[in-house]
């Protein structure tokens, strides 16, 4: 085999790797060279957007562990032993979660693409407990990574304010 054949075959490696997807253990044929938000969207889980693919936008936000990252500058690979969650599995028994419900009461959303990641992110801003005591600008700040092209914030910064509300 020459040089050019092994590094070939060296990029297009695929590796099993073992995670929780929504609650559920799955282990899946990962391409080494695959962000973890085309891994999600090649198994279905379109939820999480791709729209910049450099970590500008937010669109593509999931939880690993509990905190909100941008999937699409995460390897598939590092999910390994990980729990990874995304829109899809926020809904329980066909009821949206207080977040998704919140963002419908609050009109926060128009053409939908970002919102499945600022769900996400407001989710993980609410379990990790620092919404506490926090002000429109607190909110403001914590989801400045993730951009909405439609609402203009403000709504969205209502449903943040209305999530925090129903988890008092
Ligand atoms: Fe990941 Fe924009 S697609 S941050
Ligand atoms: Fe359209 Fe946010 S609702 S980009």
């Amino acid at each position: 085999m020459n040089m050019e054949e092994r590094l070939t075959q060296h990029l297009t490696q695929k590796r099993l790797v073992a995670f929780t997807l929504n609650g559920k253990a799955v282990e899946l044929e990962i391409d080494i060279r695959h962000s973890l938000l085309e891994v999600l969207r090649n198994y279905g889980l379109t939820g999480a957007k791709e729209g910049c693919g450099v970590g500008e936008c937010g669109a593509c936000t999931v939880l690993i562990d509990g905190v909100a990252i941008n999937s699409c500058l995460t390897l598939g690979t590092w999910v390994e032993g990980k729990s990874v969650r995304t829109i899809e599995g926020e809904m329980n028994e066909g009821e949206l979660s207080p977040v998704q419900e919140a963002y419908v009461e609050s009109g926060a959303i128009q053409c939908g693409f970002c919102t499945p990641g600022l769900v996400m992110r407001t989710t993980a801003f609410i379990e990790s407990g620092e919404h506490h005591g926090c002000c429109r600008d607190d909110i403001r700040h914590e989801h400045a990574g993730n951009l909405c092209r439609c609402t203009g914030y403000s709504a969205v910064v209502d449903a943040v304010e209305a999530a925090v509300e129903k988890n008092r």
